[in-house]
């Protein structure tokens, strides 16, 4: 960490390049990167597709306000539109996955007319002041209250506490399909369908923020096709330009229609979005969803059957993996990654977060295995 970075938490290990799901230190020594770098790149570091693009599209237009149609901004708009479910037909890009959210709440509450947000406990949209508002944890928030208001938090899961919260003075429920930061929480099956008819019921705005979820990994472009349900408007990030800060907000038409005026200055900037482009493009064509699955399958069951008694459970969707240990995931992903170059995330207090680019191949998930088993220990130690 830089002597003048006073917020980002240091890790001990300097990088100088990227290829695939490899980083490599300043030392040369090459680590498995299965946090993706918090789900950054699903095409894997320095894509060549997404490489080729974004250096074609900074020395031919770096930059041009949103207002100018740029080739670039419409073929990122096309491919986004068409990944995501039918319905979702107009989108609008962003920078970040915070204010992906932040403006999926305002255009709820403008296109609805109401003001609470339903959102669930153990949730995580961002650090911005509604998101963060809508974000479960204290220690996020406690220093900088009072956020914006009107929030009420029911259990993540729970459908008839989520359905009982939902009225008219409801301007939208915000979930995410399955929650990452909070532990790798998959909903039971129907919870999705729960929030769908609860919102249609009270004329809310259904708002899936697919940040963490989305861009293939778990087995479908968005995680809420898995689920067959069709929020009214899905926020995404991260992965979305493999490593370029850009979100995006895609929505049903009565939430464009109804939407009072929202913008931003760096608003689907050329090079961000031929990142995009280039991004969903390959994700799609390359059919990476399908691998993730098949991957996500084999690494969790590869998990399964070697880690011992320090695991209580693995779960999640293709390459969304979380590993609940019975001991501290920051200790944990600490020696996976000094000990066995293996990098990996907490979420929470003991779960280990396991986010790699989809373009893993097993070579890769069973040296994640062999890593994990070292560290904990294996079924036959138990
Ligand atoms: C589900 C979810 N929503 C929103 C965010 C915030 O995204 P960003 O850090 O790009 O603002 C995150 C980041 O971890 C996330 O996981």
């Amino acid at each position: 960490m830089s002597d003048h970075d006073f917020v980002s938490g240091g890790k001990p290990i300097g990088i100088e390049r990227g290829e695939g799901p490899f980083l490599y230190g300043t030392d040369g020594t090459e680590y498995l990167d299965v946090g993706a770098s918090y789900a950054c790149t699903p095409l894997g570091h320095s894509h060549p597709a997404v490489v080729d693009a974004v250096q074609e599209q900074v020395g031919d237009l770096t930059f041009v306000d949103s207002s100018y149609p740029v080739q670039s901004r419409e073929d990122a708009y096309a491919a986004l539109v068409a990944s995501t479910p039918a319905d979702l037909d107009q989108a609008w890009f962003c920078n970040s996955g915070t204010e992906a959210n932040e403006a999926a709440l305002k255009f709820a509450r403008s296109a609805t007319g109401a003001s609470t947000i339903v959102a669930a406990t153990r949730s995580f949209h961002g650090r911005t002041m509604g998101s963060l508002a809508a974000t479960w944890k204290d220690e996020y928030k406690k220093p900088f209250e009072p956020l914006a208001g009107d929030v009420e938090f029911v259990p993540y899961g729970d459908d008839e506490e989520l359905a009982a919260a939902v009225d008219d003075e409801t301007a939208a429920v915000i979930l995410e399909p399955i929650q990452g930061e909070g532990g790798i929480n998959v909903p039971p099956a129907g919870y999705l369908e729960t929030a769908r008819e609860a919102t249609d019921e009270a004329g809310a705005a259904l708002i899936f923020d697919e940040v963490q979820t989305g861009m293939g990994r778990t087995g479908s472009m968005w995680a809420c096709q898995n689920a067959g349900v069709t929020p009214d408007i899905l926020t995404t990030a991260k992965g979305l330009g493999n490593g370029l800060p850009v979100g995006a907000v895609a929505v049903r038409d009565w939430i464009a229609d109804g939407a009072a005026s929202h913008n931003a200055t760096f608003s689907g900037g050329p090079v961000v979005t031929a990142a995009v482009h280039a991004t969903i493009s390959t994700l799609v064509e390359e059919e990476y969803p399908a691998h993730a699955a098949e991957m996500g399958d084999y690494l969790t069951s590869e998990l399964e059957a070697a880690v011992g008694d320090d695991v209580r459970e693995v779960r999640g969707e293709g390459l969304l993996v979380g590993v609940e240990l019975k001991r501290g995931a920051n200790r944990v992903a600490r020696d996976l990654a000094i000990e066995q170059q293996v990098l990996a995330l907490p979420a929470g207090r003991t779960v280990l977060r396991l986010l790699p680019p989809l373009v893993l191949e097993r070579s890769d998930a069973d040296r994640v295995v062999d890593a994990m088993v070292d560290v904990l220990g294996s079924n036959d130690d138990s």
